[in-house]
Formats: C-alpha cells, sequence, structure tokens
C-alpha cells in the first residue's frame, strides 16, 4: 500500500494529541514532520506535548518543529481552561528528549513542500503556520497534495462565540489568507461535524478494557477535558474535532459536505466567522469543500480499531451497540 505523505500543523491540545497517535497508529500514513502553532496553549508548550505523543508511541524519529508563537495581527488568546494548563488535561508529563524539538516551522512547510513529492497538510489549529508559509514562498503550494482543516462552522453555533470555532477565531486573518491564497480547496472538518464524535465515559470504559497501553493515556488526559463539556456544554463525554480530520483524510467517504466559496471574518462582532456561500450570492470561485455529515460510528470504529489492534471483533460489537 503507499503510504500518503502529512505534515499534521497543531497545537496539541488533548484531541491535538488524540489526532497524533491516530496518525501515528495508522499504516496508511506517513506523518514526514509535525509542526506546532499557538493555540490551544502556546507554541513552546505544544511542542513539547506533540514530543510526549510520539515519546508514548516510540516515534520520536518523527521531527516535532516550533512554528509562530503569535497570530498574525490578534493577540494570542490560548484555550488551557479547556485543555489544562499544560495542554494534556493537567497531568504534567515530564518531557523526555525536549532538545529534539526543531525551531523553524514554518520554513519546513515550504522546504518539505519542495523537496519531496505529494505531501499533504492535516492542519488541526489556527492556521497562522499555514499562512506564513503561503506568504513567504506560494509557489511551494503548487506541490501540495491535499488540505485538510479542522475549524470553521456552518450552520451550527460556535465555541468561541455565538458563529466563531476556536482554530478560527484566534487567527481569523491566517484562516482568511489561506482560504484567499492557496491553490488547493480547504476541506473543511468544521463544527457541524466534529460536534457528532464524542469520547464517552462508556467507550472510555471500554478502551481501558482493553489491555493497551494507550489506555491510561487516554483516561488521563480526557478526565479534565470531559469536566470542561460538562460544564461548558452539558454534556457527559467530550468531543474529540481533531482525530475526525485525520480520519476524513484516510476515508473519505466518512463525512458528507458540497463545495463552496469561503471567507472568515476577521474584524467585529463576527470575528472568526467561516462565511459559507452556499448559495452563490458572490459568484466568487469555490475555495473550499465543506463537510456537513459525518457517519460518527463509522468514526469511531476507525479510531478505535487503528489505536487497538486485535480486538477488532469487540470494537465491532461495542460500536454497534452505541
Ligand atoms: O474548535 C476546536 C479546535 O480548536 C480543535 O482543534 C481544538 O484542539 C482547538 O485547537
Ligand atoms: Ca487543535
Amino acid at each position: 500500500m503507499e503510504r500518503r505523505k502529512v505534515i499534521i500543523d497543531c497545537d496539541p491540545g488533548i484531541d491535538d494529541a488524540l489526532a497524533l497517535l491516530l496518525a501515528i497508529k495508522s499504516e496508511e500514513l506517513e506523518v514526514v514532520g509535525i509542526t506546532v502553532c499557538s493555540g490551544n496553549v502556546p507554541v513552546r508548550m505544544g511542542a513539547k506535548n506533540a514530543l510526549k505523543v510520539l515519546a508514548l508511541c516510540g516515534k520520536t524519529d518523527i521531527p516535532v518543529y516550533v512554528g509562530e508563537e503569535v497570530p498574525l495581527v490578534r493577540e494570542l488568546v490560548t484555550a488551557q481552561d479547556t485543555h489544562g494548563e499544560d495542554g494534556l488535561g493537567e497531568r504534567f508529563y515530564e518531557v523526555l528528549e525536549e532538545s529534539k524539538i526543531l525551531e523553524g516551522g514554518v520554513q519546513y512547510i515550504v522546504e518539505t513542500l519542495r523537496s519531496q513529492d505529494k505531501v499533504s497538510i492535516i492542519a488541526l489549529g489556527p492556521l497562522t503556520n499555514i499562512a506564513k508559509a503561503l506568504m513567504e514562498d506560494r509557489e511551494a503550494f503548487a506541490y501540495l497534495d491535499e488540505f485538510i482543516s479542522m475549524g470553521g462552522a456552518y450552520r451550527i453555533h460556535g465555541n468561541c462565540s455565538p458563529v466563531a470555532e476556536f482554530n478560527y477565531w484566534v487567527d481569523p486573518h491566517a484562516a482568511d489568507y489561506v482560504y484567499q491564497h492557496l491553490p488547493r480547496p480547504v476541506h473543511m472538518i468544521g463544527l457541524d461535524v466534529t460536534r457528532k464524535i464524542v469520547l464517552t465515559p462508556n467507550l472510555i470504559e471500554f478502551i481501558n478494557r482493553l489491555d493497551a497501553e494507550l489506555a491510561t493515556f487516554i483516561t488521563e488526559i480526557t478526565r479534565f477535558y470531559i469536566d470542561f463539556h460538562w460544564e461548558q456544554e452539558g454534556i457527559i463525554g467530550c468531543v474529540i474535532n481533531d482525530p475526525l480530520a485525520v480520519a476524513y483524510f484516510m476515508d473519505r467517504s466518512l463525512c458528507q459536505g458540497f463545495e463552496s466559496y469561503v471567507e472568515v471574518v476577521t474584524e467585529g462582532i463576527a470575528m472568526g466567522q467561516s462565511i459559507v456561500d452556499s448559495v452563490d450570492f458572490y459568484k466568487k470561485p469555490n475555495n473550499a469543500i465543506i463537510n456537513v455529515d459525518v457517519d460518527a460510528k463509522q468514526f469511531m470504529s476507525l479510531f478505535l480499531k487503528k489505536l487497538f489492534v486485535g480486538y477488532e471483533n469487540l470494537i465491532d460489537s461495542i460500536i454497534g451497540g452505541l
């Protein structure tokens, strides 16, 4: 099987960590590098968290690059109330091999696009690094294969305002720049689909029945996140946004959507809103694929089977009972 090369740009972050686990454990993907931006946590903390996930999987050979520290225009606002002061549920795991963290995330993106063919980017945080890379060397993106962005909201309320989703709200200027300048459609994995992906206590209980090394880590980092979801959204469980972007990259049938023109609002009360021109008011060329439906059971089955190999039948029975 041809493994698809990906750069994962992220802001780890609890759901970013779960997405990294999925990508690392999926034989269809070759994670050629991880670039980090500020978002859920400041960028250097995020880079350490990415390294912690790699160390857990024995994959610290995958390079981790520090990217942009602040958004293009706005002041940085993090989400440590959601992900914990350390970005991983306040477990404050020790960082091993910190010296492996590299500088120059933006330069790494453009150099990798130019030097390796058919590289895709899966962006799980604010789009600051991607926008900066486009500004620096737009021609490099002619070599880009596909671009997936977890971000935005179409017909569902935001999580930072009535209309804005966190990644695009943190750096709306970067988000809009990417939608206007990327020479590829943005596959938007927004809250319309990710809110349907809930890791429940039942599923966590099930994971802990599998004598797998990841169970403890997943249980530990999601505890804080589940508490936040109860307090803020009144749900039992936690929405794991980012893993869906990785799963969708591997299996397009997970989601259904449509092509449209998208603009991201950069100022004012609607700052960070992804304006989806689904009825073509602006008569502008489509620049995105908006995903609006997802088979949540199919996702959860893929997610669990990639992380916990050898438990396929058990996973099928649990998912069947959802
Ligand atoms: O709005 C959810 C997104 O913002 C997720 O990617 C989460 O990790 C945060 O980055
Ligand atoms: Ca994220």
